[in-house]
């Protein structure tokens, strides 16, 4: 029946036999990241159709299993966006049972699998959400509305800063960016406290709620879909929000730089001379390079505000450099601490996440020396892009800190011009699952 009805062993081929109300898929494996992908197959098969309950019950192999790659498969590949469409489609509800009479795990044990996989995968899809909501509704007084209401939500500390208060703080480089658009730069600045925290750690996002590239305006062709600049700052409120509920045993500092980089006549301009909060001097070469510069302020402020911590992660979609580099699937991760590097690697390939990591060395080193600041914003070719953003940043981070410092340039996979795996079309909710894994492993 399944041969004649075209049902073949390719991975995510589906056939839903309607006369027994069974569904077929098929999955190289019952294991990770094989089942993620024909989960989420399964689940997309049935998006059509009337069908609200599902039973997923193995007649072998149960202790093959892989009852997180399951669930997670099966809540991230039922998301889609369709808040837009005239007729706005309800979510369908449905019920899932999982039959498992393996040994591989306890009850309790199972029960506790479900619970932390249904959190982070609930808020990967809310940081698909927030990415993929157009410029024209989320603005960053909307990411500072929405840090607000989170953190009351999921017991977290939560202060905003306006532009007269970054300000006062000098953060003139931030600032820069935000100042020919019509929406007020804010600074989001989050904390988790959990009683007696075994570590702390600083996350950083960069919130370009859109890039237009400024005056250094984008082509028509790439400014399409920037709306997806703010999917670092928006991976770190997934995080945030997931913190509570996981019960991570780290303290957490989420800092975000929303911002909306535009044209006007009171644009910030290639050629103009910035100070950023530590007083370094930046010339500006090129505006659409305004990612760094708002990090720059960002990551001035968390070592000056948090002052001691373990780590100090960056996230941004900082440089289609570092696409061309890994492509659309892949991370790219940098630093100056090799063990640190390894230890994410490890959470990558346990969350599923794809990173890669980029090498500096001493050649880059003046690339970014400016005939009349103390830098410029870009160097003067786009050979190494992703290694010079990341090297610009590396110059705002304090000796002793050096090393506990990484940066993630996520613009490949945080947003899907197709879908592939189990992402869908649009925002992918890149690094949410990475760094709680990574939270995890370092308090376990
Ligand atoms: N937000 C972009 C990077 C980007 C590109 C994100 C494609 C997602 C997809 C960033 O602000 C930018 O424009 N970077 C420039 C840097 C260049 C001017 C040195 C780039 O990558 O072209
Ligand atoms: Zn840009
Ligand atoms: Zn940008």
């Amino acid at each position: 029946m399944l041969a004649k009805a075209g049902f073949t062993l390719k991975e995510g081929t589906t056939y839903l036999d309607i006369h027994h109300n069974v569904l077929y898929v098929a999955s190289r494996s019952l294991q990770g990241e094989d089942l993620k992908i024909s989960a989420a197959k399964a689940i997309q098969s049935l998006q059509k159709s009337s069908f609200t309950t599902l039973f997923i019950a193995l007649k072998h192999y149960h202790d093959k299993l892989d009852v997180k790659a399951l669930a997670e498969g099966l809540i991230l590949g039922d998301y889609y966006f369709h808040q837009y469409k005239h007729e706005a489609k309800k979510h369908q509800e449905r019920k899932i049972f999982i039959a498992y009479s393996g040994s591989l795990y306890t009850q309790k044990k199972l029960e506790e699998i479900l619970h932390d996989v249904e959190i982070i995968s609930r808020n990967v899809n809310l940081v698909r959400d927030i990415v993929n909501t157009p410029p024209q509704d989320y603005y960053p007084f909307i990411m500072a509305l929405d840090a607000k209401y989170f953190a009351k939500r999921d017991g977290l500390e939560c202060t905003i800063f306006g532009e007269h208060l970054m300000q006062e703080m000098g953060m003139h480089a931030m600032l820069s960016v935000g100042r020919a658009s019509v929406h007020e730069s804010q600074l989001i600045h989050l904390t988790y406290r959990p009683e007696n925290p075994k570590g702390k750690i600083v996350l950083l996002g960069k919130g370009l709620t859109y890039d237009s590239g400024g005056l250094s305006l984008k082509s028509a062709d790439s400014m399409v879909s920037m709306k997806c600049d703010k999917a670092g700052g928006s991976a770190v409120l997934g995080v945030m929000c997931s913190l509570k509920a996981l019960n991570i045993e780290c303290e957490v500092h989420g800092i975000i730089g929303a911002v909306e980089n535009m044209i006007g006549g009171n644009a910030y301009k290639p050629d103009d001379v910035l100070r950023a909060k530590n007083g370094m001097t930046i010339e500006v070469k090129n505006t659409d390079a305004e990612g760094r510069l708002v990090l720059a302020d960002c990551l001035c402020y968390a070592q000056d505000e948090v002052k001691t911590f373990d780590y100090i992660f960056d996230f941004a979609t900082l440089t289609g450099a570092s696409i061309v580099a890994f492509g659309n699937h892949t991370m790219a991760v940098m630093g100056h601490n090799e063990s640190l590097k390894k230890k994410i690697n490890a959470a990558a390939i346990e969350s599923g996440e794809l990173v890669g990591f980029l090498p500096y060395n001493r050649y880059f080193e003046n690339e970014l020396d400016s005939e009349i600041a103390d830098m410029v914003n870009t160097a003067s070719t786009r050979q190494g892009g992703a290694i010079t953003a990341s090297l610009f940043l590396d110059r705002f981070i304090k000796e002793e800190n050096k090393k506990k410092w990484l940066h993630f340039d996520i613009a490949g996979p945080a947003y899907a011009h197709k879908p592939w795996g189990y992402n869908p079309y649009g925002a992918s909710g890149a690094g949410v699952r990475l760094i709680l894994q990574f939270l995890k492993n370092i308090t376990k």
